[in-house]
């Protein structure tokens, strides 16, 4: 709760319930509960709801095919990471990457690091062998509750992931990105067309609607 104080300071007032828990956290429990995404999660294995927004951008525009060679950047826990593995079968490969360390998974290869680092970015190149299919982004720090800062810090990661994208992706190949509706997802979404062949935003099902999240899916590259 916020208020202003005659001197008028502003203060927030973090409320908590009768057991201790804030009223925000309460919220979102409450949202968690309720949620059938979360259900359908836990029921199938996945470590995260998210996972459903990429089967649902993979339904839609079906790029991730058997033996397709996979990068996951932001992938913690590994919802993404675990659709990757299914879609692309035996023959495939992905390769993980995330500030928080993850728990493995079998046949994913995952690293633990910051994607701003140019030596982790060199790391993670280094294990590639050869050009990839698929480059995807879920990457986003956490919410400062200031929508232009989280903008900003957002449409800076999708910025780092596209150039990483253009250094390693085939001919041919597929960049999804997180980005914030908020004014400078436009600059990216140009700047991508040069690059690919069909571009375009789009928000999953599971994309809670609450959020400004959307997703642009960049396909047919061209180097
Ligand atoms: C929305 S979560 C990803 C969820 C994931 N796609 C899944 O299905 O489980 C965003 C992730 O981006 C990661 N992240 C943010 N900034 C990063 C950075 N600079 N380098 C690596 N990972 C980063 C966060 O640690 C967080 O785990």
């Amino acid at each position: 709760m916020d208020k202003t104080l005659k001197s008028g300071r502003h203060l927030t007032i973090h409320l908590k319930t009768t057991r201790g828990r804030r009223i925000s956290s309460q919220r979102w429990l409450t949202r968690q509960l309720n949620d059938p995404y979360v259900h359908k999660a836990k029921k199938a294995g996945y470590r995260s709801r998210a996972a459903y927004k990429l089967i649902e951008i993979d339904d839609k525009f079906k790029f991730l095919k058997q033996g397709a060679k996979v990068v996951d950047l932001g992938a913690a826990p590994g919802g993404w990471t675990q659709v990757a593995l299914e879609k692309v079968g035996p023959k495939g490969k992905v390769i993980g990457i995330d500030l928080t360390l993850m728990e493995p998974l079998q046949g994913a290869l995952l690293i633990c690091g910051d994607f701003c680092d140019p030596k982790v970015v060199e790391n993670l190149k280094s294990v590639l062998e050869g050009e990839v299919d698929v480059v995807l982004s879920d990457m986003a720090a956490p919410s400062t509750g200031h929508s232009q800062t989280d903008h900003l810090r957002i449409m800076a990661l999708a910025e780092e992931a596209f150039v990483f994208a253009q250094d390693t992706l085939r001919a041919g190949g597929t960049f999804v990105v997180k980005v914030l509706q908020g004014g400078t997802e436009k600059d990216l979404l140009g700047l991508l067309k040069k690059h690919f062949a069909k571009v375009v935003h789009f928000k999953p099902p599971a994309s809670r609607s609450d959020s400004a999240e959307m997703y642009v899916v960049a396909l047919g590259f061209r180097p």
